[in-house]
């Protein structure tokens, strides 16, 4: 199985696609943008004084529930560095598109109550056109910040219409997680992790065979994404055709049908979100499991997991065209209303910088998007993927969701349409026929 030359082949279109995407969009927002701009910096960061008077000041960091205590160590850590500054920390949902809802109520209000804020990979794009985000060209211009040593489909997702609107805090790429205690070689393909799955169902008290994200929410389409590239099918093509209704995706679909109505899945895995999945798998209830690499850090947490030290993880098994993981990871953007831009963009600084990125791989089991970071002993400890350099490849190819500022209308109907069928209410081919209807319907407004 050539794994390697089809991640290539994803990452191609990915990014063709992904081009494609930012230039069609340009050009419609160049008035509001270009105002924002102008205003954002006159106004709002030039009356800010923080950073140079040392005048105290607290500013508010919004991010998802964090399981691990990557979050509590970054703020201490800046802390101690910035003394005039505070960060009061705001937990969002842990479900990504809830946290997205709760910020387009309060940023269309044009609230300050965030400065900073942690945006999945997917926000930029829409939060940029939006009038949401500050940008943020002038600080990095102004201290020098070096995009190049980033991973550049990283810094990517952050930009907008030629502008960064975000720094690139950590990536994500699907990974495949299993039980050293209990597997001998770990599946290389879904059918492998069927039969595998099955016979392995119970051993070391074991509950499930296999835990993945099957809940209709954002983390379906990260795993829907990982079985339809793995099968050689694609949402949208190099030049944002959406092409989802095809045989590929039809059979991917299928595979997914099969593994979640099989019985070495729990019974409620089509409620079974990140968290769900974390919980049953550091209580040592499964064999197989499929999450970010942050569950890494969480099995070895010596205060919440059962299966400490028995635990490794691999690349997702593959379909016929090899395997993929989706794209995911977390930006920090800054509220174009913040009052306190000087001292949030220090904040944003800190943690998408090297010392940040650090604590969030060594505290969090966060992936880092600084490349030097993975020869650092420290956090190649973390993981022995983080050493390896074929994970890295991993995360570079890993195969991004469609890029457009009506993402999460795109997000609703896949949710919708593969909900509908993991609950066998429609078969795979209608969901790929309804949802190539719907995104072509949705795009074209
Ligand atoms: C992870 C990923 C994010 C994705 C989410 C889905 O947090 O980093 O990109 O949208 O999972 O649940």
């Amino acid at each position: 199985m050539n794994w390697k030359k089809a991640m290539w082949g994803f990452l191609l279109i990915a990014m063709i696609a992904f081009l494609a995407a930012c230039n069609s969009e340009s050009g419609t927002t160049e008035g509001g943008e270009g105002d924002t701009s102008s205003e954002g910096s006159s106004g709002e960061s030039g009356g800010e004084e923080t950073a140079a008077s040392e005048e105290e000041v607290t500013i508010v960091y919004a991010r998802g529930t964090d399981t691990t205590p990557a979050t509590e160590e970054l703020i201490k850590a800046f802390e101690e560095a910035h003394p005039n500054i505070n960060v009061e920390e705001r937990e969002m949902p842990a479900d990504t598109g809830e946290s997205h809802d709760q910020y387009v109520t309060i940023f269309s209000s044009q609230s300050s109550e965030i400065d900073v804020f942690n945006a999945d990979v997917i926000w930029p794009a829409e939060f940029a056109q939006a009038n949401y985000a500050l940008e943020l060209d002038r600080f990095i211009e102004r201290d020098g910040i070096d995009l190049e040593t980033y991973f550049p489909g990283t810094v990517a997702a952050g930009q907008f219409n030629g502008r960064t609107w975000a720094m690139p805090q950590y990536t994500d790429a699907g990974v495949f997680y299993y039980r050293t205690d209990i597997v001998e070689e770990p599946p290389e393909t879904w059918d492998e992790l069927i039969e595998q799955a099955s016979e392995l169902q119970g051993e070391a008290g074991t509950e499930h065979g296999y835990l993945m994200q099957a809940a209709q929410y954002e983390g379906l389409i990260t795993n829907a994404i990982e079985f339809i590239a793995s099968y050689g099918g694609a949402v949208v093509d190099e030049d944002n055709n959406v092409v989802v209704d095809s045989p590929e995706t039809v059979q991917a679909i299928e595979k997914m049908q099969e593994i979640v109505g099989s019985d070495f899945v729990p019974e409620n895995v089509l409620n079974f979100m990140e968290i769900e999945t974390e919980n049953a798998w550091i209580e040592g209830n499964a064999v197989f499991a499929r999450n970010w690499p942050y569950m890494m850090s969480s099995s070895n947490d010596e205060e919440r997991s059962e299966v400490v030290g028995n635990v490794a993880m691999s690349r997702l098994p593959a379909g016929p065209e090899g395997s993929a993981s989706a794209l995911g990871g977390w930006m920090s953007m800054i509220n174009r209303y913040s009052e306190h831009p000087e001292a949030a963009w220090e904040f944003v600084k800190f943690i998408s910088g090297p010392e940040g990125q650090k604590i969030s791989a060594v505290e969090g089991g966060r992936p880092p998007t600084l490349k030097a970071l993975y020869d650092d002993p420290e956090v190649q400890e973390v993981s022995s993927l983080f050493a390896d350099p074929e994970f890295r490849e991993v995360l570079q190819n890993a195969v991004p969701r469609p890029v457009s500022p009506i993402y999460p209308e795109v997000s609703d109907i896949m949710q919708i349409e593969l909900s509908t069928a993991l609950a066998g209410d429609q078969t795979a081919e209608e969901a790929a026929a309804n949802m190539q209807a719907k995104i072509e319907e949705a795009m074209a407004e």
